[in-house]
């Protein structure tokens, strides 16, 4: 079993009159509706009905699970880690080929159990199904599959649940896209002291290489009132650390008017009684105002932790990635940020073997890795993705060149990694215990505001607290430490 979790009951008892133009209040009644439903299940079974969500995919991917669970938990029905659940869930991605592998993989598996056990109940959602070939796929090789939904209908699961549990066969609800952002379902978060927050949804820029915009739909921001509202009613439970969701954070409010900018966003979310730590994530290099890192430099409460995908440090490569910046402008704005925060960490994304790549651009992409002094990174492989751009252009590079060029920067990013994280050896620094360590009980867990993690002595007693450690060992990309 899931070891924190907790409801916020109050977001699903009906507080306002009855509309039924209102969508949140029709969900809501589906809830209890879901809720008949399985209990009747249980009569039949002679026992309780549980429910296992897998998420694959970033942290939108996790928020979205963890809304999943809400309507679940709500509906009474069980959470669990195992597969062989009455009802699993599989919330997919499919930002990168491997992604997709991976689900029907796994997939293969669950057919096996539901031979065995004919009233399992298969779901597939999230941004992998938004794709007509893969539903197609589905179909044919994974007939068992019982529902697919999509990204924009999230919000509608009580509904969907309420399908799933009458019985109704294969059943495929999956919009193109949304205009509407609708609040208020109810949650069940993993950690009963940290949150995601969306502060938008869906991507506009069409990065040359990305399915996001395509599965995600058009940027929609949420309104800042509901923003800090659902801030507010988190540190109320007892959340202390937030972090803000979108794809290009930076262009938070566009196309709102009225609203306030991200920076002014943040002065806000800084003013919420309870909350001591603030992440956001992601940034995209090319919104980045002066005005971000003045909020950023001048909070007690935005941790230390920039995530700034740089891609690519070939100024021909970025150009053809669509990413907007150069080389020079990105470094420009690294060294802006370190001058204005000394103690920043940088962490970033990167892909080698973009169609058109060459071992000329690989160079200048390790070159930069060095220059930008990065604390961490994501490689990837470039993958191809139907119906991007990128998928038309012809590569340069054999798979041996990509595989080399991969290690090379994967070697540039570990030294750096090395290098930069140990700045901070021998230094006492606050640490947000998370968990107890799986592999010795003895120790936990904790977080840095600069993101980096240390291993420490402690019980399950400190998880959620915020310690001082002195940082003795560092491990590559991890400390070792002790309380002081
Ligand atoms: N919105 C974020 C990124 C979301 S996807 C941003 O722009 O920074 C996370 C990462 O996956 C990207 O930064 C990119 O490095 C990687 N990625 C996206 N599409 C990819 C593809 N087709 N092949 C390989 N990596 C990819
Ligand atoms: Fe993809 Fe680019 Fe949007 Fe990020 S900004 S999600 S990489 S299209
Ligand atoms: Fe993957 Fe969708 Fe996130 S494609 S990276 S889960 S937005």
């Amino acid at each position: 079993m899931h070891a924190f979790r907790d409801v916020d009951y109050d977001r699903y008892t009906i507080t306002k009159e009855y509309d039924p133009d209102v969508e949140t209040v029709r969900q809501r009644d589906m809830i209890r509706r879901a809720a008949e439903l399985a209990k009747e299940r249980e009569d039949r079974l002679g026992r309780r009905l549980n429910a296992c969500v897998v998420t694959f995919g970033c942290q939108m991917n996790a928020r979205d699970s963890e809304k999943i669970n809400g309507v679940l938990t709500a509906a009474g029905i069980e959470l669990t880690d195992d597969e062989n659940a009455d009802i699993v869930i599989y919330n997919t991605c499919t930002v990168r080929d491997n992604a997709n592998q991976r689900v029907y993989g796994r997939l293969g598996n669950l057919g096996v159990m539901k031979k065995k056990h004919p009233d399992k109940m298969i779901v597939l959602c999230g941004c992998m199904v938004q794709e007509a070939a893969v539903i197609e796929k589905i179909r044919q090789t994974y007939p068992f599959v019982d529902m697919i939904f999509g990204t924009h209908n999230i919000y509608k699961f009580p509904e969907l649940l309420v399908r799933l549990l009458e019985d109704e066969g294969m059943i495929i609800d999956v919009w193109k896209k949304t205009d509407s952002v609708v609040e208020d379902l109810p949650v069940v978060r993993k950690y009963p002291f940290k949150s995601g927050v969306n502060i938008m949804f869906g991507c506009d820029n069409f990065c040359s290489y990305c399915i996001v915009p395509y599965v995600r739909g058009r940027e929609r921001s949420r309104m800042s009132g509901e923003i800090l509202e659902e801030v507010r009613r988190l540190a109320d439970t007892g959340v202390s650390e937030v972090m803000l969701l979108g794809q290009n954070v930076n262009s938070y409010g566009r196309g709102l008017e009225g609203e306030i900018s991200f920076p002014g966003l943040l002065k806000e979310v800084e003013k919420v009684e309870g909350i001591r730590r603030i992440r956001f994530m992601t940034s995209h290099p090319k919104d980045l105002s002066d005005e971000l890192i003045e909020v950023m430099a001048e909070s007690r409460k935005i941790c230390s932790h920039l995530h700034l995908p740089v891609q690519s440090g070939s100024s021909r490569v970025l150009e053809m990635m669509n990413r907007k910046y150069t080389r020079e402008s990105y470094l420009e704005l690294v060294y802006k940020l370190r001058k204005a925060m000394p103690d920043l960490s940088i962490t970033t994304d990167i892909i080698v073997g973009f169609p058109g790549e060459e071992a000329a651009d690989v160079d200048e992409t390790v070159s930069l890795i060095h220059e930008a002094a990065y604390d961490n990174a994501f490689t990837f492989i470039y993958s191809k993705r139907a119906g991007t751009p990128a998928a038309y252009y012809e590569s340069r590079m054999s798979a041996e060149e990509i595989s080399e060029g991969f290690n090379r920067v994967l070697a540039a990013v570990q030294k750096e990694a090395r290098k930069n994280v140990s700045r901070f050896s021998g230094r006492t620094m606050e640490a947000l215990v998370e968990e107890v360590n799986e592999k010795d009980s003895g120790y936990v867990t904790g977080r840095l505001s600069g993101n980096v993690l240390v291993h420490f002595k402690g019980d399950a007693s400190m998880v959620g607290t915020y310690q001082n450690i002195k940082l003795t060992e560092n491990k590559g990309f991890y400390y070792i430490g002790e309380r002081v």
